[in-house]
């Protein structure tokens, strides 16, 4: 049960008059981050998530109010608020998944990789409560650089004796969704009919689209291969410019998040063929963690599927992603193991 100073569903009864305290079956999940830009409405769409029986928002500042507000929606999620490092343990100790969006996020002229210096240490902390409040937890990493901050936790779980690659993913689900969206665009079809694998990493050239391999199978055009990659690519900087200096994307990543913590959330429930891409532990290519399709099961990651046929320009990219990506995962772990 939460001290005093954390906050539960703003029930003032107390004892047995107050009546909801168990919640609903369902799964126990954690938004550390949860008052920023991305944690706002993904809270509000966890807070509509059927699976979800309990909901813990925490961050340094604001998650009393966030937590008064989201708690008053009439869905079955008990939610509880959680403020400032004393209170992380708290918010972690029993939870099923933990979503991390929580650090800084670009403005214009920035690289992901520009943010490292102030997300990196955020989310070694995190982990490090993760590794001892809920080291079986599923976790879901959002906050950037995802090609150095998945190698980061990672580090953090090795060290603490408690990794276990099938249950550390990163979200990389944003790329997937605009995907889906701009060759639907292209294709003049509704952007739910399409299935775009998008593998690699979550920056720039590491971002690769395989349209060779869309479903609905198609042909494109050379002209809209390269104009649908190099938007796919830069989705990211398309918003950071278009919020001009107001923020990277928020909403469209709250909606990627709650799809894939979904997936992940019916994984565990036992569902069959749930399958999404993610950034994680892979064997896929010579690269210690790669983004491609993962089954997800019972203990998270049960399956990662191998890239499939690639055409030569999909060759090229994915040697320039790997080339990229490898730097930047060797950055992560140097940040633990220094
Ligand atoms: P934001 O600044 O609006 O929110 C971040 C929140 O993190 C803030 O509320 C802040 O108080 C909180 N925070 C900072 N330090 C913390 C700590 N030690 N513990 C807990 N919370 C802490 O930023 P945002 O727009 O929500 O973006 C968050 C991160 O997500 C950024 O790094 C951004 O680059 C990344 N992002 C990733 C993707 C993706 O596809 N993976 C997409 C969009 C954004
Ligand atoms: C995105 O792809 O929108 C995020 O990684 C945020 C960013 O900095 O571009």
């Amino acid at each position: 049960r939460p001290s005093s100073s954390q906050m539960e569903n703003g029930c003032s009864l107390s004892g047995a008059n107050c009546r909801a305290k168990g919640g609903a079956p369902g799964f126990k999940v954690a938004i550390l981050g949860a008052a920023g830009g991305i944690g706002q409405p993904l809270a509000l769409l966890m807070k509509m998530n059927p699976l979800v029986s309990v909901l813990h928002l925490y961050d340094i500042v604001n998650t009393p109010g966030i937590t008064a507000d989201v708690s008053h929606m009439d869905t079955g999620a008990v939610v509880r608020g959680f403020v400032g490092q004393p209170q992380l343990e708290d918010a972690l100790t029993g939870m099923d998944l933990v979503i991390i969006p929580a650090g800084v996020p670009r403005k214009p002229g920035m690289t992901r990789d520009d943010l490292f210096n102030i997300n990196a240490g955020i989310v070694k902390n995190l982990c490090e409560g993760i590794a001892k409040c809920c080291p079986k937890a599923t976790v879901n990493i959002i906050s950037n650089p995802v090609n150095s901050t998945v190698p980061i936790a990672a580090e953090v779980f090795k060290r603490a004796g408690t990794y276990d690659p099938k249950r550390l993913l990163g979200v990389t689900m944003l790329d997937v969704v605009r995907a889906n969206t701009f060759v639907a665009e292209v294709l003049g079809l509704d952007p739910r009919e399409v299935d775009v694998p998008v593998v690699g990493g979550h920056a720039g050239v590491t971002i690769l689209p395989l349209l060779s391999q869309v479903k609905p199978s198609c042909n494109f055009t050379k002209e809209e291969i390269e104009y649908i990659t190099n938007r796919i690519q830069n989705g990211g900087t398309e918003v950071v410019e278009a919020k001009a200096g107001a923020g990277s994307a928020t909403l469209s990543m709250a909606y990627a998040a709650v799809k894939f913590a979904d997936a992940c959330l019916r994984g565990l429930r036992g569902d069959a063929g749930v399958v999404e891409c993610a950034f994680v532990d892979s064997q896929v290519t010579e690269l210690p963690f790669f983004a491609s399709k993962v089954r997800l099961g019972r203990n998270g990651v049960e399956e990662i599927h191998q890239l499939g046929p690639l055409n030569e320009y999909e060759r090229a990219g994915l040697e320039k992603a790997k080339k990229e990506l490898s730097g930047s995962i060797e950055k992560g772990v140097a940040f633990v193991r220094k």
